[in-house]
């Protein structure tokens, strides 16, 4: 079977975003599955707030189709993202609006594996941003959203020189989610007409 191909999508892209050092540690553990896993960059994309009328004129920008041809290539979806006032930031809902857009999405989206993780240097490490996220990308695009999460508090002093998690329970933590998403992945695939 070849390797399963998981696309982790960072909702931060600032230079030192402890969600992109989560997303980076989460694609070391899942290459050490012996999956493949691409860390995207949303900023990339260049995609402009949400518009009507943009969308009328111009229609939907590249950004948005590169995204989408990125989840269609990929088994399972890898969610690393920052809370801002307990809600997730506009740089990943902005670019699911705009992926959601193209009819293509539902084909590139609905029923993918995937998995949330969060980060915040505060105490909660964004267990609310997730629960939002969590019916955001369930409900339209029809992911099919893993129990298993993860977040990470006091982000500023979670990460070892290696980029791991320090605490190894909470590595340990981090690798049991990825093991689910791999599994769910995995049988998916296996189910699959087409495998
Ligand atoms: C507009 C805004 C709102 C924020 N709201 C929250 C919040 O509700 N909960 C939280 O834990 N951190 C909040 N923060 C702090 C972020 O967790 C912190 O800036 C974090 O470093 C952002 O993630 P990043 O490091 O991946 O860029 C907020 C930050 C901003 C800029």
């Amino acid at each position: 079977m070849a390797a399963l191909r998981v696309l982790v999508i960072p909702g931060s892209a600032r230079a030192g975003s402890y969600n992109l050092k989560l997303a980076n540690a989460a694609a070391a553990v899942l290459r050490e599955q012996g999956a493949e896993a691409t860390v995207t960059d949303l900023r990339a994309l260049a995609l402009p707030i949400y518009d009507g009328d943009l969308e009328a004129g111009t229609g939907v920008p590249e950004g948005a189709k590169t995204l989408v041809r990125e989840l269609a290539a990929h088994d399972a979806v890898l969610v690393v993202s920052p809370e801002y006032n307990a809600f997730p930031p506009p740089l990943l809902m902005n670019a699911i609006d705009w992926a959601s857009r193209l009819p293509e999405h539902k084909a590139a989206m609905g029923g993918k594996p995937t998995a949330l993780l969060s980060a915040s240097p505060g105490a909660l490490g964004g267990l609310r941003s997730l629960l939002s996220l969590r019916q955001f990308l369930a409900l339209n695009p029809g992911m099919l959203v893993l129990p298993q999460q993860l977040t990470v508090a006091r982000a500023a002093e979670a990460f070892g020189a290696d980029g791991a998690l320090a605490d190894p329970k909470q590595q340990a933590a981090l690798q049991a989610v990825l093991v689910a998403l791999l599994q769910t992945a995995k049988a998916l695939r296996a189910s699959s007409p087409s495998s």
